[in-house]
């Protein structure tokens, strides 16, 4: 497996392969399917300081060929992060990324401060990016001075390497990029969800209880793609791809776009075995073009 072994911001994965937040839980459940041992990273579902009850339902829809979700961030908060679903992980060797969201930039702080002392937390991935809740989340990953705002100061936080993750609801992806870049992100991870919405058209009414959502799953794949290949035209740092990811096809797709690793989401909910299946759909293809190491893929596509 040395041919798909890699580091990111530091972090060392046997391959690039991850699962992206809030598709995957804490790792628990889907341990009784898969091991957890071969995967790139866990990323954990978005944590905040206090537990947050999420949003009303109806919070998911499917739609063609992806689905919306308004979960609004449910979780039971760091403090029962810590004491309930950390140690559960530490049976493994995977690198536990914690993905974090605040309300404020000093939420954010506290929150790193407090995973600082979790040697089991390897990074830390920063949700500006949520299209779910009212305040915070997006409203940092939109616009460039708030998104640099919170990257620095989490930064001077915290020595564990930082992963900014950005919205796609946004104009020009590359001013926010470079915007991170500069405030000393390690990595960039994108693209989050899609804002969208679906109507009930006997109802009159949205399908979601929050009016509208995140788009996620296949149909997204070109659009994050494309946003992928931008980035990587834009920044030096490291660039994690999201969105749409269901094969090692896809994967590959990102890496010559720009990408030095991935993110399986949606594909969690229709196939326990996703994330597995593409680390050897990657290796497959590989094999079939003669390829020794998949980091040699990286940004072919200029
Ligand atoms: C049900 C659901 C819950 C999600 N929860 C989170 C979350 O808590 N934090 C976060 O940063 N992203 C969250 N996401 C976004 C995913 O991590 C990912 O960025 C997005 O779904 C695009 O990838 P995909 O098309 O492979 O699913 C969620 C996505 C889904 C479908």
């Amino acid at each position: 497996m040395e041919r798909l072994a890699t580091e990111i911001a530091g972090i060392k994965m046997i391959n690039p392969v991850m699962v992206a937040s809030g598709t995957f839980g804490y790792g628990e459940e889907a341990a009784n399917f898969i091991d957890l041992d071969k995967l790139g990273a866990i990323i954990t579902k978005t944590i905040t300081l206090k537990p947050r009850e999420g949003n009303p339902p109806p919070r998911i829809v499917e739609t063609a060929a992806g689905m919306l979700n308004s979960i609004g961030l449910q979780n039971k908060g760091v403090k029962d992060f810590i004491e309930n679903r950390l140690p559960f992980l530490s049976r493994f060797k995977t690198p536990v990324i914690a993905n974090i969201a605040g309300e404020t930039t000093d939420e954010y702080i506290e929150l790193v401060k407090i995973l600082n002392k979790e040697p089991l937390v390897k990074g830390i991935e920063l949700n500006i990016s949520c299209p779910n809740v009212k305040k915070g989340g997006m409203q940092f990953g939109v616009d460039k001075d708030c998104a640099a705002e919170v990257v620095k100061a989490v930064k001077q936080a915290t020595s564990l390497p930082v992963i900014a993750k950005l919205s796609p609801n946004v104009t020009d992806i590359m001013i926010i990029a470079k915007a991170v870049e500069s405030a000393g992100a390690d990595a960039i991870s994108l693209i989050n969800t899609l804002l969208g919405m679906s109507i009930d058209i006997e109802k009159y009414q949205s399908r979601l209880g929050t009016m509208t959502g995140g788009l996620s799953g296949p149909a997204i794949k070109p659009i994050a793609v494309r946003m992928v290949w931008q980035v990587a035209q834009a920044v030096k740092i490291p660039i994690i791809g999201i969105g749409g990811i269901m094969s090692g096809e896809d994967a590959i797709e990102f890496f010559l776009a720009g990408a030095s690793a991935i993110q399986v989401g949606t594909a969690n909910f229709i196939d326990t075995q996703a994330p597995l299946r593409v680390v050897e759909e990657i290796l497959d293809y590989m094999n079939r073009n003669q390829i020794d190491h998949y980091k040699k893929l990286i940004g072919i596509v200029k």
